[in-house]
């Protein structure tokens, strides 16, 4: 974990509320496991707390990182006005990340992913690919108009979406395109997911023995680095047992904490 002044090397809206930031630094070259995120300075004074985005896409050859944020406060309002060429305090990369060292060359694999739980999954497909995994992204969105990032997962895998409203894909949760793609593949390898806990519930329940469910959890955080318990989620095994986010997560095993 290191702390830098990240230079902003792109902004761009990617859908109404959700931009895509490029950053450039030698943070980067400290990104290895996708799933990290990092916890990013806002730059106003009254905000104290740092703000733990995702790594969306890791490039350790330009030495830049892509993070893709929905506008939901100040902080990440700040983040939006930010312009290239600013600098951004990051911290990072934190968390434990996604484990795919059981993923093998065509190993049939299943990213799900719901609204902006999304985003990391994205640098874990890049990563699942090179191992050369049949990748199918189930991505579920409230409406058409926030999706994003059809093609660059196109290019990785097989991609499924579904709209709540129908305005795009099939109509309904993720769970119906678990229906729509299982009996096609089998049972997959593993299963990666990051959501709204209503997705994680569904996809813990949906494989409740399978050994590789992975599902990567979302918590309010203030140091992001464990000495604070601010992030904290019971242990399933015993609930009087703490799990922090921030550096016992945010993946989880399936079955491994209380969603
Ligand atoms: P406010 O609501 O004003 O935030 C107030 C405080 O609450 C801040 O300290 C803020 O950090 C905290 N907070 C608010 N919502 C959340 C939340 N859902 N999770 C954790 N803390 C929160 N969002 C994205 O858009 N893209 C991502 O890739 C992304 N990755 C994340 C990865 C992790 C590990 C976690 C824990 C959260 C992630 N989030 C992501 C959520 C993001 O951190 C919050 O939306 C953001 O902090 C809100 O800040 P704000 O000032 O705009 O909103
Ligand atoms: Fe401080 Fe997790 S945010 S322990």
């Amino acid at each position: 974990m290191k702390q830098e002044m990240m230079e902003i090397v792109n902004q761009v809206e990617l859908a109404p509320r959700i931009f895509e930031m490029t950053l450039r630094g030698d943070l980067t070259q400290e990104m290895v496991t996708p799933g990290q995120f990092i916890h990013i300075r806002v730059p106003r004074e009254d905000l104290l707390l740092r703000r733990p985005i995702s790594l969306a896409e890791v490039n350790h050859g330009d030495k830049t990182c892509k993070i893709i944020y929905r506008v939901e406060g100040d902080g990440t309002k700040v983040f939006s006005e930010c312009q290239i060429g600013d600098k951004l305090d990051c911290l990072g990369p934190l968390g434990n990340g996604f484990d795919i060292e059981m993923v093998e060359k065509d190993d049939v694999v299943y990213v799900i992913g719901g609204g902006i739980g999304v985003p990391p999954l994205y640098e874990l497909g890049r990563r699942l690919k090179e191992k050369g995994a049949t990748i199918y992204f189930l991505n579920g969105f409230a409406s058409k108009d926030v999706m994003y990032y059809e093609e660059e997962f196109s290019a990785l895998g097989q991609l499924h979406i579904a709209t709540d409203d129908g305005s795009y894909g099939v109509k309904g949760h993720v769970g119906m395109l678990i229906d729509k793609v299982k009996p096609v593949t089998g049972e997959p390898k593993a299963i990666f997911a990051c959501g709204a806990p209503g997705l994680l519930r569904a996809v813990e329940t949906t494989f409740i023995d399978h050994p590789h469910v992975y599902l990567s959890m979302e918590e309010r955080m203030a140091c992001g680095v464990g000495a604070c318990y601010a992030c904290v989620c019971q242990s399933k095994k015993d609930p009087k047992v703490n799990k922090k986010v921030c550096d016992e997560g945010p993946i989880f095993k399936a079955g491994d904490v209380i969603i």
